[in-house]
Protein backbone atom coordinates (compact mmCIF):
# COMPACT_ATOMS: atom_id res chain seq x y z
CA UNK A 1 0.00 0.00 0.00
CA UNK A 2 2.92 2.30 1.14
CA UNK A 3 4.90 1.86 -1.68
CA UNK A 4 1.85 1.94 -4.26
CA UNK A 5 1.16 5.54 -2.92
CA UNK A 6 4.83 6.60 -3.28
CA UNK A 7 4.73 5.02 -7.02
CA UNK A 8 1.82 7.76 -7.23
CA UNK A 9 3.20 10.34 -5.54
CA UNK A 10 6.32 9.86 -8.41
CA UNK A 11 4.04 9.75 -11.32
CA UNK A 12 2.41 13.23 -10.03
CA UNK A 13 5.54 14.44 -9.38
CA UNK A 14 7.13 13.31 -12.91
CA UNK A 15 4.01 14.50 -14.68
CA UNK A 16 4.39 17.72 -13.23
CA UNK A 17 7.63 18.16 -14.44
CA UNK A 18 6.97 17.37 -18.00
CA UNK A 19 3.85 20.33 -17.38
CA UNK A 20 6.96 22.26 -15.85
CA UNK A 21 8.94 22.04 -18.81
CA UNK A 22 6.12 22.30 -20.86
CA UNK A 23 5.41 25.72 -19.62
CA UNK A 24 8.65 26.94 -19.71
CA UNK A 25 8.95 26.70 -23.23
CA UNK A 26 6.87 30.49 -23.94
CA UNK A 27 6.59 33.28 -22.09
CA UNK A 28 2.85 33.34 -21.52
CA UNK A 29 2.78 29.98 -19.59
CA UNK A 30 6.30 30.25 -17.81
CA UNK A 31 4.54 31.63 -14.44
CA UNK A 32 2.48 28.29 -14.89
CA UNK A 33 5.36 26.24 -15.49
CA UNK A 34 7.19 27.37 -12.35
CA UNK A 35 4.47 26.40 -10.28
CA UNK A 36 4.15 23.09 -11.62
CA UNK A 37 7.51 22.94 -11.03
CA UNK A 38 7.57 23.82 -7.57
CA UNK A 39 4.59 21.37 -7.04
CA UNK A 40 6.34 18.72 -8.38
CA UNK A 41 9.38 18.83 -6.39
CA UNK A 42 7.01 19.38 -3.06
CA UNK A 43 5.63 16.10 -4.48
CA UNK A 44 8.54 14.41 -4.77
CA UNK A 45 10.39 15.29 -1.19
CA UNK A 46 7.06 14.06 0.29
CA UNK A 47 7.20 11.01 -1.72
CA UNK A 48 10.89 10.79 -0.16
CA UNK A 49 10.24 11.25 3.22
CA UNK A 50 7.12 8.07 3.08
CA UNK A 51 9.93 5.89 1.26
CA UNK A 52 10.61 2.88 3.24
CA UNK A 53 14.81 3.11 4.38
CA UNK A 54 14.02 7.08 5.03
CA UNK A 55 14.02 7.27 9.18
CA UNK A 56 16.34 9.94 10.13
CA UNK A 57 14.09 12.61 9.67
CA UNK A 58 16.11 14.45 12.09
CA UNK A 59 19.41 14.73 10.01
CA UNK A 60 17.04 15.16 7.18
CA UNK A 61 15.46 18.18 8.80
CA UNK A 62 18.58 19.58 9.77
CA UNK A 63 19.73 19.50 5.97
CA UNK A 64 16.93 21.16 4.51
CA UNK A 65 16.30 23.65 6.93
CA UNK A 66 19.74 24.58 6.06
CA UNK A 67 19.43 24.46 2.20
CA UNK A 68 16.30 25.87 2.79
CA UNK A 69 18.19 29.30 4.22
CA UNK A 70 20.95 29.19 1.57
CA UNK A 71 18.18 29.37 -1.22
CA UNK A 72 16.25 32.13 0.33
CA UNK A 73 19.60 33.92 1.09
CA UNK A 74 20.98 33.65 -2.29
CA UNK A 75 17.01 34.28 -4.29
CA UNK A 76 16.99 37.19 -2.12
CA UNK A 77 20.63 38.81 -2.81
CA UNK A 78 21.93 37.25 -6.47
CA UNK A 79 21.18 40.26 -9.20
CA UNK A 80 19.55 39.21 -12.35
CA UNK A 81 22.87 39.44 -13.67
CA UNK A 82 24.47 37.42 -11.76
CA UNK A 83 21.81 34.60 -12.94
CA UNK A 84 24.00 32.83 -15.32
CA UNK A 85 27.20 32.30 -12.48
CA UNK A 86 24.25 30.93 -10.07
CA UNK A 87 23.21 28.31 -12.47
CA UNK A 88 26.53 27.41 -13.17
CA UNK A 89 27.33 26.86 -9.84
CA UNK A 90 23.46 25.17 -8.66
CA UNK A 91 25.08 22.59 -11.62
CA UNK A 92 28.39 22.14 -10.21
CA UNK A 93 26.58 20.89 -6.94
CA UNK A 94 24.11 18.22 -8.91
CA UNK A 95 27.93 17.20 -10.20
CA UNK A 96 28.91 16.93 -6.47
CA UNK A 97 26.47 15.47 -5.71
CA UNK A 98 26.11 12.62 -8.04
CA UNK A 99 29.59 11.96 -6.93
CA UNK A 100 29.10 11.70 -3.25
CA UNK A 101 26.06 9.34 -3.85
CA UNK A 102 28.94 7.77 -6.18
CA UNK A 103 31.13 6.68 -3.49
CA UNK A 104 28.57 6.39 -1.10
CA UNK A 105 26.96 3.46 -2.90
CA UNK A 106 30.57 2.08 -3.62
CA UNK A 107 31.59 2.26 0.16
CA UNK A 108 28.03 0.85 1.54
CA UNK A 109 28.78 -2.58 2.72
CA UNK A 110 25.13 -3.36 3.24
CA UNK A 111 24.58 -3.96 -0.91
CA UNK A 112 26.16 -6.97 -1.58
CA UNK A 113 25.41 -7.88 -5.57
CA UNK A 114 27.18 -10.99 -7.52
CA UNK A 115 27.36 -11.64 -11.60
CA UNK A 116 25.94 -9.36 -13.75
CA UNK A 117 23.71 -7.72 -11.14
CA UNK A 118 27.31 -6.74 -9.94
CA UNK A 119 28.60 -5.31 -12.99
CA UNK A 120 25.80 -3.28 -13.68
CA UNK A 121 25.58 -2.01 -10.10
CA UNK A 122 29.85 -1.28 -10.70
CA UNK A 123 29.26 0.65 -14.02
CA UNK A 124 26.49 2.60 -12.52
CA UNK A 125 28.44 3.80 -9.74
CA UNK A 126 31.81 4.01 -12.52
CA UNK A 127 29.56 6.00 -14.81
CA UNK A 128 27.72 8.35 -12.04
CA UNK A 129 30.85 9.47 -10.73
CA UNK A 130 32.14 10.05 -14.05
CA UNK A 131 29.50 12.17 -15.08
CA UNK A 132 29.20 13.87 -12.23
CA UNK A 133 32.87 14.97 -11.37
CA UNK A 134 33.22 16.44 -14.58
CA UNK A 135 29.85 17.89 -14.35
CA UNK A 136 30.98 19.46 -10.92
CA UNK A 137 34.88 20.64 -12.27
CA UNK A 138 33.38 21.67 -15.64
CA UNK A 139 30.76 23.77 -13.91
CA UNK A 140 33.13 25.63 -11.22
CA UNK A 141 35.15 26.60 -14.27
CA UNK A 142 32.08 28.34 -16.42
CA UNK A 143 31.25 29.48 -12.94
CA UNK A 144 34.73 31.43 -12.86
CA UNK A 145 34.27 32.41 -16.56
CA UNK A 146 30.91 33.98 -16.27
CA UNK A 147 31.78 36.49 -13.09
CA UNK A 148 34.98 37.44 -15.19
CA UNK A 149 36.70 35.53 -12.50
CA UNK A 150 38.59 33.83 -15.42
CA UNK A 151 39.41 35.56 -18.82
CA UNK A 152 36.32 34.26 -20.88
CA UNK A 153 39.47 34.07 -23.86
CA UNK A 154 39.96 29.92 -24.67
CA UNK A 155 42.80 28.49 -23.17
CA UNK A 156 44.35 26.10 -25.43
CA UNK A 157 46.96 23.99 -25.06
CA UNK A 158 49.11 22.84 -27.91
CA UNK A 159 48.15 19.24 -27.40
CA UNK A 160 44.94 19.45 -26.12
CA UNK A 161 42.91 16.58 -28.36
CA UNK A 162 45.36 14.32 -27.27
CA UNK A 163 45.24 15.22 -23.79
CA UNK A 164 41.34 14.98 -24.67
CA UNK A 165 41.58 10.96 -25.99
CA UNK A 166 44.67 10.28 -23.05
CA UNK A 167 42.06 10.91 -20.30
CA UNK A 168 39.00 9.01 -22.13
CA UNK A 169 41.80 6.00 -22.74
CA UNK A 170 42.64 6.13 -18.98
CA UNK A 171 38.62 6.92 -18.17
CA UNK A 172 37.90 3.60 -20.45
CA UNK A 173 41.04 1.76 -18.59
CA UNK A 174 40.35 2.80 -14.67
CA UNK A 175 37.14 1.52 -15.96
CA UNK A 176 37.57 -1.96 -16.96
CA UNK A 177 39.97 -2.05 -13.78
CA UNK A 178 37.24 -0.99 -11.48
CA UNK A 179 34.47 -3.99 -12.66
CA UNK A 180 37.10 -6.45 -13.03
CA UNK A 181 38.65 -5.88 -9.13
CA UNK A 182 38.27 -8.88 -7.29
CA UNK A 183 37.29 -6.90 -4.01
CA UNK A 184 36.10 -3.56 -2.89
CA UNK A 185 40.11 -2.77 -1.80
CA UNK A 186 40.72 -3.24 -4.97
CA UNK A 187 38.17 -0.88 -6.85
CA UNK A 188 38.78 2.23 -4.89
CA UNK A 189 42.43 3.19 -6.52
CA UNK A 190 40.69 3.00 -10.09
CA UNK A 191 37.64 4.95 -8.92
CA UNK A 192 39.78 7.65 -7.28
CA UNK A 193 42.02 7.57 -10.88
CA UNK A 194 39.35 8.25 -12.46
CA UNK A 195 37.50 10.74 -10.45
CA UNK A 196 40.91 13.00 -10.93
CA UNK A 197 40.85 12.21 -14.46
CA UNK A 198 36.81 13.27 -14.62
CA UNK A 199 37.87 16.44 -12.78
CA UNK A 200 40.88 17.11 -15.17
CA UNK A 201 38.75 16.27 -18.47
CA UNK A 202 35.91 18.98 -16.84
CA UNK A 203 38.40 21.62 -16.52
CA UNK A 204 40.34 21.03 -19.67
CA UNK A 205 37.01 20.87 -21.66
CA UNK A 206 35.59 24.34 -20.37
CA UNK A 207 38.39 26.15 -20.46
CA UNK A 208 39.47 25.51 -23.53
CA UNK A 209 35.95 27.03 -25.02
CA UNK A 210 35.35 30.79 -24.98
CA UNK A 211 34.22 33.77 -26.38
CA UNK A 212 30.90 33.64 -27.91
CA UNK A 213 30.65 29.63 -27.83
CA UNK A 214 30.02 30.15 -23.90
CA UNK A 215 26.39 29.77 -24.29
CA UNK A 216 26.91 26.14 -25.66
CA UNK A 217 29.07 24.84 -22.77
CA UNK A 218 26.48 26.37 -20.63
CA UNK A 219 23.11 24.54 -22.15
CA UNK A 220 25.87 21.31 -22.45
CA UNK A 221 26.50 21.53 -18.65
CA UNK A 222 23.16 21.58 -17.88
CA UNK A 223 22.10 18.41 -19.82
CA UNK A 224 25.20 16.98 -17.60
CA UNK A 225 23.71 17.81 -14.26
CA UNK A 226 20.61 16.16 -15.98
CA UNK A 227 22.41 12.96 -16.54
CA UNK A 228 24.66 13.05 -13.47
CA UNK A 229 21.42 13.14 -11.44
CA UNK A 230 19.67 10.39 -13.82
CA UNK A 231 22.93 8.11 -12.75
CA UNK A 232 22.24 9.43 -8.93
CA UNK A 233 18.80 7.42 -9.70
CA UNK A 234 20.12 4.70 -10.81
CA UNK A 235 22.52 4.01 -8.02
CA UNK A 236 19.87 4.69 -5.68
CA UNK A 237 17.00 2.77 -7.58
CA UNK A 238 15.07 5.89 -7.62
CA UNK A 239 12.64 5.97 -10.35
CA UNK A 240 11.46 9.45 -10.16
CA UNK A 241 15.43 10.58 -10.15
CA UNK A 242 16.02 8.83 -13.16
CA UNK A 243 13.20 10.30 -15.24
CA UNK A 244 13.97 14.17 -13.59
CA UNK A 245 17.34 13.89 -14.77
CA UNK A 246 16.88 12.07 -17.58
CA UNK A 247 14.34 15.11 -18.50
CA UNK A 248 16.91 17.70 -17.75
CA UNK A 249 19.68 16.24 -19.69
CA UNK A 250 17.48 15.54 -22.81
CA UNK A 251 16.04 19.21 -22.78
CA UNK A 252 19.52 20.51 -22.14
CA UNK A 253 21.16 18.38 -24.80
CA UNK A 254 18.26 19.69 -27.12
CA UNK A 255 18.72 23.29 -25.86
CA UNK A 256 22.61 22.58 -26.75
CA UNK A 257 21.41 22.02 -30.65
CA UNK A 258 19.59 24.98 -30.52
CA UNK A 259 22.44 26.90 -29.35
CA UNK A 260 24.99 25.65 -32.02
CA UNK A 261 22.29 25.87 -35.03
CA UNK A 262 21.76 29.44 -33.59
CA UNK A 263 25.65 30.17 -33.55
CA UNK A 264 25.89 28.28 -37.00
CA UNK A 265 28.50 25.96 -35.28
CA UNK A 266 29.16 22.24 -35.16
CA UNK A 267 28.84 20.76 -31.31
CA UNK A 268 31.65 18.52 -31.32
CA UNK A 269 34.10 21.41 -32.29
CA UNK A 270 32.49 23.62 -30.26
CA UNK A 271 33.28 20.91 -27.71
CA UNK A 272 37.00 20.06 -28.67
CA UNK A 273 37.69 23.62 -27.81
CA UNK A 274 39.53 26.98 -29.76
CA UNK A 275 36.83 29.31 -31.10
CA UNK A 276 37.11 32.36 -30.34
CA UNK A 277 40.76 31.81 -30.34
CA UNK A 278 41.89 31.50 -34.13
CA UNK A 279 44.94 32.42 -35.19
CA UNK A 280 43.25 35.07 -37.08
CA UNK A 281 41.44 36.46 -34.02
CA UNK A 282 41.83 39.99 -34.26
CA UNK A 283 42.45 40.10 -37.30
CA UNK A 284 39.27 42.40 -38.13
CA UNK A 285 40.90 45.73 -39.35
CA UNK A 286 41.86 47.97 -35.96
CA UNK A 287 40.20 51.35 -34.80
CA UNK A 288 42.27 53.64 -36.98
CA UNK A 289 41.81 51.70 -40.07
CA UNK A 290 37.83 51.40 -39.83
CA UNK A 291 37.30 55.79 -39.35
CA UNK A 292 34.97 57.78 -37.64
CA UNK A 293 32.66 56.92 -35.02
CA UNK A 294 29.97 59.28 -35.35
CA UNK A 295 28.52 60.07 -31.87
CA UNK A 296 24.81 61.87 -30.95
CA UNK A 297 22.66 62.72 -27.87
CA UNK A 298 19.32 61.98 -25.92
CA UNK A 299 17.78 64.73 -28.09
CA UNK A 300 18.78 63.76 -31.53
CA UNK A 301 17.67 60.57 -30.75
CA UNK A 302 14.18 61.59 -29.30
CA UNK A 303 13.52 63.56 -32.89
CA UNK A 304 14.72 60.56 -34.83
CA UNK A 305 12.23 58.53 -32.94
CA UNK A 306 9.21 61.06 -33.34
CA UNK A 307 10.02 61.07 -36.94
CA UNK A 308 10.26 57.03 -37.06
CA UNK A 309 7.16 55.17 -38.64
CA UNK A 310 8.84 51.89 -37.70
CA UNK A 311 11.64 51.47 -35.10
CA UNK A 312 13.25 48.04 -33.66
CA UNK A 313 14.81 47.78 -29.99
CA UNK A 314 17.81 44.90 -30.15
CA UNK A 315 18.22 44.29 -26.39
CA UNK A 316 22.22 42.82 -25.04
CA UNK A 317 23.46 42.31 -22.07
CA UNK A 318 24.32 45.79 -21.51
CA UNK A 319 20.30 46.37 -20.96
CA UNK A 320 20.44 43.76 -18.17
CA UNK A 321 24.23 45.11 -16.97
CA UNK A 322 22.45 48.29 -16.84
CA UNK A 323 19.09 47.33 -15.39
CA UNK A 324 17.35 49.68 -18.24
CA UNK A 325 14.39 47.17 -19.16
CA UNK A 326 11.85 49.23 -17.01
CA UNK A 327 13.17 52.32 -19.52
CA UNK A 328 13.08 50.69 -22.48
CA UNK A 329 9.59 49.16 -21.68
CA UNK A 330 8.37 52.91 -21.46
CA UNK A 331 10.13 54.17 -24.25
CA UNK A 332 8.27 51.24 -26.11
CA UNK A 333 4.68 52.73 -24.51
CA UNK A 334 5.72 56.19 -25.56
CA UNK A 335 6.33 55.68 -29.35
CA UNK A 336 3.22 52.92 -29.64
CA UNK A 337 1.23 55.78 -28.40
CA UNK A 338 2.31 57.82 -30.73
CA UNK A 339 1.82 55.55 -33.49
CA UNK A 340 4.92 54.66 -33.95
CA UNK A 341 5.43 50.99 -34.76
CA UNK A 342 7.95 49.16 -32.92
CA UNK A 343 8.94 45.84 -32.44
CA UNK A 344 11.90 43.75 -30.19
CA UNK A 345 14.32 41.74 -31.87
CA UNK A 346 15.96 38.92 -29.94
CA UNK A 347 19.60 37.30 -30.95
CA UNK A 348 19.07 33.83 -29.46
CA UNK A 349 22.18 34.04 -27.50
CA UNK A 350 21.99 37.69 -26.46
CA UNK A 351 23.44 38.16 -22.72
CA UNK A 352 24.67 35.34 -20.42
CA UNK A 353 22.07 32.77 -20.31
CA UNK A 354 19.26 31.60 -22.52
CA UNK A 355 16.27 33.49 -22.65
CA UNK A 356 17.73 36.11 -20.81
CA UNK A 357 16.19 39.06 -22.79
CA UNK A 358 13.16 37.67 -23.15
CA UNK A 359 12.79 37.36 -18.74
CA UNK A 360 13.82 40.62 -18.77
CA UNK A 361 11.56 42.18 -21.08
CA UNK A 362 8.44 40.38 -19.43
CA UNK A 363 9.39 41.79 -16.49
CA UNK A 364 9.12 45.06 -17.60
CA UNK A 365 5.69 44.13 -19.35
CA UNK A 366 6.73 44.53 -22.93
CA UNK A 367 3.67 42.69 -24.61
CA UNK A 368 5.12 39.62 -25.84
CA UNK A 369 3.01 39.87 -29.17
CA UNK A 370 6.07 42.70 -30.27
CA UNK A 371 8.82 40.28 -29.51
CA UNK A 372 10.34 38.42 -32.61
CA UNK A 373 13.21 35.70 -32.72
CA UNK A 374 15.92 36.92 -34.98
CA UNK A 375 14.96 34.75 -37.80
CA UNK A 376 11.59 36.23 -37.30
CA UNK A 377 12.69 39.83 -38.31
CA UNK A 378 16.26 39.74 -39.57
CA UNK A 379 14.89 40.30 -43.19
CA UNK A 380 13.03 43.27 -41.72
CA UNK A 381 15.86 45.86 -41.37
CA UNK A 382 15.72 47.29 -44.58
CA UNK A 383 12.61 48.80 -43.67
CA UNK A 384 12.96 49.83 -39.73
CA UNK A 385 13.73 53.79 -39.65
CA UNK A 386 15.53 53.26 -36.68
CA UNK A 387 17.25 50.50 -34.76
CA UNK A 388 17.97 51.32 -31.33
CA UNK A 389 20.95 48.74 -30.25
CA UNK A 390 20.84 48.78 -26.27
CA UNK A 391 24.17 47.24 -24.80
CA UNK A 392 24.37 44.52 -27.55
CA UNK A 393 27.39 44.03 -29.29
CA UNK A 394 28.32 40.77 -30.46
CA UNK A 395 25.04 39.38 -31.64
CA UNK A 396 25.39 42.87 -33.96
CA UNK A 397 28.28 42.53 -34.92
CA UNK A 398 28.85 42.62 -39.09
CA UNK A 399 32.41 41.03 -38.96
CA UNK A 400 30.69 37.59 -38.16
CA UNK A 401 29.44 37.82 -41.65
CA UNK A 402 31.93 40.13 -43.06
CA UNK A 403 35.27 38.93 -41.89
CA UNK A 404 36.20 35.02 -42.06
CA UNK A 405 39.49 35.80 -39.89
CA UNK A 406 36.75 36.54 -37.17
CA UNK A 407 36.82 34.28 -33.79
CA UNK A 408 32.84 34.99 -34.62
CA UNK A 409 32.66 34.47 -38.27
CA UNK A 410 29.90 32.40 -39.30
CA UNK A 411 27.35 33.03 -36.15
CA UNK A 412 24.38 34.74 -37.47
CA UNK A 413 23.73 38.37 -36.17
CA UNK A 414 20.78 40.72 -36.51
CA UNK A 415 21.57 42.50 -38.98
CA UNK A 416 20.78 45.93 -38.31
CA UNK A 417 23.32 48.15 -39.92
CA UNK A 418 20.83 47.46 -42.78
CA UNK A 419 18.08 49.78 -40.98
CA UNK A 420 18.44 53.25 -42.30
CA UNK A 421 19.53 54.60 -38.97
CA UNK A 422 21.32 52.51 -36.19
CA UNK A 423 21.71 53.80 -32.69
CA UNK A 424 24.11 51.86 -30.45
CA UNK A 425 23.63 52.74 -26.23
CA UNK A 426 26.70 51.36 -24.51
CA UNK A 427 29.23 53.19 -22.27
CA UNK A 428 32.54 53.52 -24.25
CA UNK A 429 33.74 51.33 -27.48
CA UNK A 430 35.07 48.44 -25.54
CA UNK A 431 34.41 44.94 -27.11
CA UNK A 432 31.90 42.51 -26.06
CA UNK A 433 32.06 39.54 -24.45
CA UNK A 434 33.91 37.44 -27.49
CA UNK A 435 36.58 40.17 -27.28
CA UNK A 436 36.25 41.72 -31.07
CA UNK A 437 36.00 44.75 -32.37
CA UNK A 438 32.89 45.97 -34.15
CA UNK A 439 33.15 47.71 -37.40
CA UNK A 440 28.96 48.19 -36.92
CA UNK A 441 30.31 51.42 -34.61
CA UNK A 442 31.95 52.93 -37.76
CA UNK A 443 29.27 52.32 -40.63
CA UNK A 444 28.18 55.95 -41.55
CA UNK A 445 24.40 55.26 -40.68
CA UNK A 446 25.31 54.07 -36.78
CA UNK A 447 25.28 56.87 -34.10
CA UNK A 448 26.92 56.43 -30.96
CA UNK A 449 24.90 57.12 -27.71
CA UNK A 450 27.65 56.64 -25.19
CA UNK A 451 26.80 56.56 -21.14
CA UNK A 452 25.03 54.63 -19.06
CA UNK A 453 22.02 52.48 -20.85
CA UNK A 454 19.57 53.29 -17.85
CA UNK A 455 20.16 56.73 -17.35
CA UNK A 456 19.96 57.22 -21.23
CA UNK A 457 16.80 55.46 -21.61
CA UNK A 458 15.34 57.79 -18.60
CA UNK A 459 16.29 60.55 -20.15
CA UNK A 460 14.72 59.57 -23.80
CA UNK A 461 11.50 59.01 -22.18
CA UNK A 462 11.31 62.75 -20.67
CA UNK A 463 12.44 63.95 -24.13
CA UNK A 464 9.58 62.03 -25.53
CA UNK A 465 6.76 62.59 -22.82
P1 LIG B 1 27.97 41.61 -25.45
O1 LIG B 1 28.59 41.29 -26.74
O2 LIG B 1 28.44 40.90 -24.25
O3 LIG B 1 28.13 43.20 -25.24
C1 LIG B 1 27.47 43.85 -24.20
C2 LIG B 1 27.79 45.33 -24.32
O4 LIG B 1 27.02 46.01 -23.34
C3 LIG B 1 29.24 45.65 -24.05
O5 LIG B 1 29.94 45.90 -25.24
C4 LIG B 1 29.19 46.86 -23.12
O6 LIG B 1 29.89 47.95 -23.72
C5 LIG B 1 27.71 47.18 -23.01
N1 LIG B 1 27.33 47.56 -21.65
C6 LIG B 1 27.70 46.99 -20.49
N2 LIG B 1 27.18 47.65 -19.45
C7 LIG B 1 26.45 48.66 -19.97
C8 LIG B 1 25.66 49.70 -19.41
N3 LIG B 1 25.51 49.85 -18.07
N4 LIG B 1 25.05 50.58 -20.24
C9 LIG B 1 25.20 50.47 -21.58
N5 LIG B 1 25.93 49.51 -22.17
C10 LIG B 1 26.54 48.62 -21.36
O7 LIG B 1 26.38 41.44 -25.50
P2 LIG B 1 25.44 40.66 -26.51
O8 LIG B 1 25.39 41.33 -27.83
O9 LIG B 1 24.17 40.45 -25.74
O10 LIG B 1 26.15 39.27 -26.75
C11 LIG B 1 26.20 38.27 -25.79
C12 LIG B 1 27.58 37.63 -25.78
O11 LIG B 1 27.70 36.82 -24.60
C13 LIG B 1 27.81 36.75 -26.97
O12 LIG B 1 29.17 36.75 -27.32
C14 LIG B 1 27.41 35.38 -26.41
O13 LIG B 1 27.97 34.30 -27.11
C15 LIG B 1 27.98 35.48 -25.01
N6 LIG B 1 27.35 34.57 -24.04
C16 LIG B 1 26.03 34.33 -24.12
C17 LIG B 1 25.46 33.44 -23.25
C18 LIG B 1 24.00 33.12 -23.41
S1 LIG B 1 23.47 31.66 -23.04
N7 LIG B 1 23.17 34.01 -23.86
C19 LIG B 1 26.22 32.83 -22.24
C20 LIG B 1 27.59 33.15 -22.15
C21 LIG B 1 28.14 34.04 -23.07
P3 LIG B 1 30.50 49.12 -22.80
O14 LIG B 1 31.38 48.45 -21.82
O15 LIG B 1 31.20 50.02 -23.76
O16 LIG B 1 29.33 49.79 -22.15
Amino acid sequence: MEGQMINALYLGAAMLFILALGGLSSNENARRGNLYGMLGMALAILATLLSPGVDRYEVIAVCMALGAVIGFVLARRVKMTQMPQLVAILHSLVGLAAVSVGYATFLDAETQFSGSEKVIHDIEIYVGVLIGALTFSGSVIAFGKLSALIPSKPLLLPWRHGLNALLLLLAVYYGIRFVAAASPEQALLPLLVMTAVALIFGVHMVIAIGGADMPVVISMLNSYSGWAAAATGFMLSNDLLIVTGALVGSSGAILSYIMCRAMNRNFLSVISGGFGSGAKAGASSTSAEQGEVISTTVDEVAQMLKQAEKVMIVPGYGMAMAQAQREVSEVTRLLMAKGVHVAFAIHPVAGRMPGHMNVLLAEAKVPYDIVFEMEEVNDDFPNVDVTLVIGANDTVNPAALEDPGSPISGMPVLEVWNSKTAVVLKRSMATGYAGVENPLFYKDNTRMLFGDAKGNMDELVRALA
